[in-house]
């Protein structure tokens, strides 16, 4: 399945294989559904990132397109490409971060627990496969909904023998993305210099937007903070409207998958103070998974920070986003244990 080989070609031209010879260390990255909307996007944008010397693109479908098409971008990472079941034991042996956007988005009308039934398989099965092939490998998990496949995840591990919490981390990256955003837009400030620590899940009201903690220190009207808290839990629900059937975030979620991804790398590589959210496993509320900021280090999240002092209106929004964290998390345990 490989797109970049050592070997001539027909013609005898030399094709050597461009990976970087003696220069900054590369990760080798694997993404499992490489071919869908958020995998495309996700592929070319991880093909540019310079701490990857390998990217495997990994579907059930379509993938040899979108791999000869991004295989051509003149960077430093080397493509290679595997299409269904039967080679994802090759895609994932070896990899160092595997990110995992497979699965059926929403449509109007659907919440992210709809998808469970179809998505709940399809993350086991790729799961079993990194649990054979790659059990150190830093996972990526995209797949909603994200409140019960990480748990499905950690259970399959466990199964497995394989489970370090450390490197299993739920992506709720869009979540910050979006209430960057859109709080920038309220401050009418530009959107990189805003930092609002967003905790809790991703679907509906477990995204539990920390406006109190934005940097820099800001206040807010009760107003704007219910315009801006609705606004980021249903920023999803905006997207899949607007799509209207034809699915959810892809192109903002590639943007948020990548940065996420890229921190995991840095991390991974060893810099220092790499500190992002996401949805791992957790002593910071009687839950045992919950998204807050997490140090990302050598070994995946190596440090989970607690809140920090909530306000009154956080807190009421806390206890409703355990109460529906703790089903979801239930439902992707039993699916395994059952
Ligand atoms: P899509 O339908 O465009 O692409 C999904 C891809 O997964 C397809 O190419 C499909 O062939 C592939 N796939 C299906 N079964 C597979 C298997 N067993 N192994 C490998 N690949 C398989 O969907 P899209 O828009 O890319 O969304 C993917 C997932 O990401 C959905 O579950 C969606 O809900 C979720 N999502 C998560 C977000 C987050 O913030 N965590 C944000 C947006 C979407």
């Amino acid at each position: 399945p490989s797109n970049s080989q050592h070997m001539e070609d027909s013609c005898g031209i030399r094709r050597a294989n461009c990976r970087a010879k003696g220069g900054a260390p590369g990760f080798k990255v694997a993404i499992l559904g490489a071919a869908g909307g958020i995998g495309q996007p996700l592929a070319m944008l991880m093909k540019i990132n310079p701490l990857v010397s390998v990217l495997h693109l990994y579907d059930v479908v379509n993938s040899p397109g979108v791999t000869a098409d991004i295989s051509h971008m003149d960077t430093g990472a080397v493509v290679r490409g595997f299409l269904g079941q039967a080679q994802l034991e090759s895609a994932l042996t070896g990899m160092d971060l595997v990110i995992i956007p497979a699965g059926v988005p929403r449509k109007p009308g659907m919440t992210r627990d709809d998808l469970f039934n179809i998505n709940a398989g399809i993350v086991k099965t790729l799961c079993e496969g990194i649990a054979k092939s790659c059990p150190r490998a830093v996972v990526n998990l995209i797949s909603n909904p994200v409140n019960s496949t990480v748990p499905i995840a950690a259970e399959v591990f466990k199964k497995a023998g394989t489970y370090d919490p450390k490197r299993l981390l739920g992506v709720t990256m869009l979540d910050v993305v979006r209430a960057n955003t859109f709080v920038a837009e309220v401050l009418g400030l530009d959107p990189r210099d805003v930092d609002v620590p967003v905790v809790g899940g991703h679907a509906g009201v477990t995204i539990l937007p920390l406006l109190s903690q934005v940097k820099p220190p800001s206040s807010f009207t009760q107003e704007e903070v219910e315009y801006l808290t609705n606004r980021i839990q249903n920023g999803g629900t905006e997207v899949v409207e607007a799509k209207a059937g034809a699915g959810s975030a892809t192109l903002s979620m590639a943007y948020a998958a990548v940065k996420f991804a890229d921190a995991c790398l840095r991390g991974l590589r060893g810099d220092a103070g790499v500190v992002e959210c996401a949805f791992v496993s957790s002593q910071v509320t009687e839950l045992p998974f919950f998204a807050s900021k997490v140090r990302l280090g050598r070994n995946g999240a190596e440090e989970v920070f607690q809140l920090g002092p909530l306000n009154e209106y956080e807190r009421v929004g806390l206890e409703k986003a355990k109460k529906e964290l703790s089903a979801s998390i239930q439902k992707g345990v039993s699916f395994i244990r059952k």
